[in-house]
Parts: structure tokens; sequence; C-alpha cells
């Protein structure tokens, strides 16, 4: 929601999140942590199915974001509530009850987060948190203004990073699942592992809207757009054009097309990496050790078009 100057000194203030450097050191702690989760999925597997939404899906982006944070682990399926209700008010025409949820969801992730910078004050680290607060006390002469500016970033953080990875992950592996032969196919090209986290990410984009107000009278397409007027770009729709891509229902892991999943022009996406990360992780070790894997039944979907949202997603050994 924020446009430069203020945008671009909030963006600097976090240089580059996830560098290559970053990336190599965390890659062996993200391995560790997937092959944490996947010992209990075959757990759960060996006596039926499982929900690999909730054993995985839903767990590997909250211990990434909050482990980068150094947030409390105890803390993680609170955070992870919180952010689901608190999405609800970035769905086009939510209803009251849902502005309501997250009204108090936010109210509750801010509350969280003044404490959270008020105890990293008081004994400052070597995480991101401490390292913002260090970076804007020497932009920002106001103490409430920069913690002001430490507060949204490590909010929107989270909260940017928890569904959309999820919607990641499990997409992912529903592509493979539903159609057999895909998953026996990347095990013996795992050289293609990254093509089809990029494939899940354009085939089916985690956030399907992104808004934007004209800052003045302006033309897209043949449409007008008035100053002042919301535009909603479809990244979904965009995704499924036949002008951009060919058979775009197919689902091709050797497609090598850009995509819009994680915006463009000045906001994009600050923790694509890390995502990336996550996926091709999980999809490495998923390949690896549950090769067997097959769909029990067909996910079932939140109501949102925003953020989409699995909430079940049962799988099971062949
Ligand atoms: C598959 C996972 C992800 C998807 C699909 C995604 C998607 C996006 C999109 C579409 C935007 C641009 C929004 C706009 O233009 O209005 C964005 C921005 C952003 N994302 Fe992500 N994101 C993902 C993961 C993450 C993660 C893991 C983090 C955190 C580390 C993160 C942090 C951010 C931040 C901070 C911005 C705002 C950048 C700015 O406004 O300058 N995202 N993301």
């Amino acid at each position: 929601m924020l446009n430069p100057p203020l945008h671009t000194k909030m963006r600097r203030s976090t240089g580059t999140l996830f560098d290559r450097g970053f990336l190599e050191q965390i890659k062996m702690s993200m391995d560790r942590a997937v092959a944490g989760l996947l010992d209990i999925l075959e757990d759960e597997l060996r006596s039926g199915e499982a929900d690999f939404n909730s054993l995985i899906a839903e767990q590997l982006p909250v211990m990434s974001i909050g482990g980068w944070l150094e947030l409390p682990a105890d803390d993680y399926p609170l955070l992870r509530s919180l952010v689901n209700e608190q999405v609800l008010t970035q769905e086009l025409f939510p209803p009251p009850s849902k502005l309501t949820r997250s009204d108090l969801a936010t109210q509750r992730l801010q509350d969280y987060f003044a404490e959270v910078i008020r105890e990293r004050r008081k004994a400052p680290g070597d995480d991101p948190i401490s390292s913002w607060i260090r970076t804007w006390d020497a932009m920002e002469p106001d103490r409430e203004q920069a913690d002001a500016a430490v507060h949204s970033l490590a909010f929107f953080v989270l909260e940017a990073a928890l569904e959309t990875t999820t919607h990641l992950l499990n997409t992912m592996a529903l592509m493979l699942l539903r159609r057999p032969g895909r998953f026996d196919q990347l095990r013996a090209r795992p050289e293609l592992i990254p093509g089809a986290v990029e494939e899940s990410l354009r085939y089916d984009p985690p956030i399907h809207m992104i808004s934007r107000v004209a800052p003045e009278d302006t033309a897209l397409g043949d449409a007008k757009v008035l100053r002042g007027e919301m535009v909603q770009l479809m990244v979904g729709a965009a995704h499924h054009d036949p002008r951009q891509y060919k058979d775009p229902e197919v689902f091709d892991v050797r497609r090598g097309a850009s995509h819009l999943s994680f915006g463009s022009g000045i906001h994009y996406c600050l923790g694509a990496p890390l995502a990336r990360l996550e996926g091709v992780s999980l999809l490495t070790a998923l390949l690896d050790r549950l090769p067997g894997l097959r769909l029990a039944a067909p996910p079932a979907w939140a109501g949102q078009v925003t953020f989409r949202r699995i909430t079940e997603f049962k799988v099971a050994l062949a």
C-alpha cells in the first residue's frame, strides 16, 4: 500500500533479503526441516491417508519465515491462524463478518509484533528485526516512527510469506499427483524440478488479484481508467491467456516461461528466492522419499479468490 518515496525508503531499509550467499547458508537447515516434516507425513501414511496441507504445506513456510525472524516455534500455530484470518480483508467483496474477523486478527498481530519489537530493543541480536531497528534508528530521529516502520516490515513479511508459499507447495504436489507418471518423469529428470516449481506458480498463482489505484486518468488497452479508480489485475487469467502461453491449460514443467506470480515493477516480491528454495527443497525430498505418493481425494478449497487456499489435501501411498 505504499508509493515512493516512502516505499523506496522502506525497501532500501531491508536491503536484499535473500541473496545467493544467504540462500546457500540456509539450504541445509531448510533440507533438515523438510526431512523432519516428511518423517511425520511418512508416519501418518503408514496408517492410511494423511493431510499434505496441514502436515507439510502449512508448516514449512511458517518454519522458514518464523525461524528467519527468530520468533518462538510455539507461536507458529497462532501466527498461521491469525494470518489466515487477516488476509480475508483482501478478498474482492468481503462480507462484514469476514472484515470483523480480519480486524480482530490484525489487532492481535499488531500487538504481537509490538511486543516482539519491545523485546528486541531490550536485547538486540543479529536477527532481521533487530537489524531493521538499527537501520531505522539511524535514519529516523523519532523513535515512534522508527518502531512503526519496523513493525510494518515484520508484520508484512510474515503475512506475505505464509498463505502464498503454502499454496505454492500444495499446488506443486497437486499438479504432479493429478497425472500419474509426472512424479516418475521428474524423478528421472531432477534437473526439471525448478521448472516444476515455476510452472506451478504459472498454472495456479497463489495470489490471483493484484490491486492498483490510478494516480491519473489513463487507458489500459481499450479500457479507460479514471484517476482514483481501482484496477484489479487478474493474474490467474493472464497466466491462462493463449496469446501469451501456448496450450495454457497444459501443465508443462519444461515450459520455461516467465510469469507474474511474484508481481512486477517496484513492488516485485522480496521473498521470491525463499519461496523458490522451499519449493525446490520440498519437491526434491518428496520425489526421493515418497515415490509412491498418490492423491487420496480431490482437495477441499476455501471460497477465496485473492489468496488461493486449499484447506484439506488428502494423500496416501499406492
Ligand atoms: C509463492 C510465494 C509468494 C508469492 C506468490 C508472492 C507474491 C507476491 C506478489 C504478487 C507481490 C507484489 C504485490 C503487488 O505488486 O502489489 C509480492 C510482494 C511482496 N512479497 Fe511476496 N510472495 C511470495 C512469498 C513471499 C515470501 C516468502 C516473502 C517474505 C520473505 C514475501 C515478501 C514480500 C514482500 C515484502 C513484498 C512487498 C514488496 C514491495 O511492495 O516492494 N513474499 N509478493
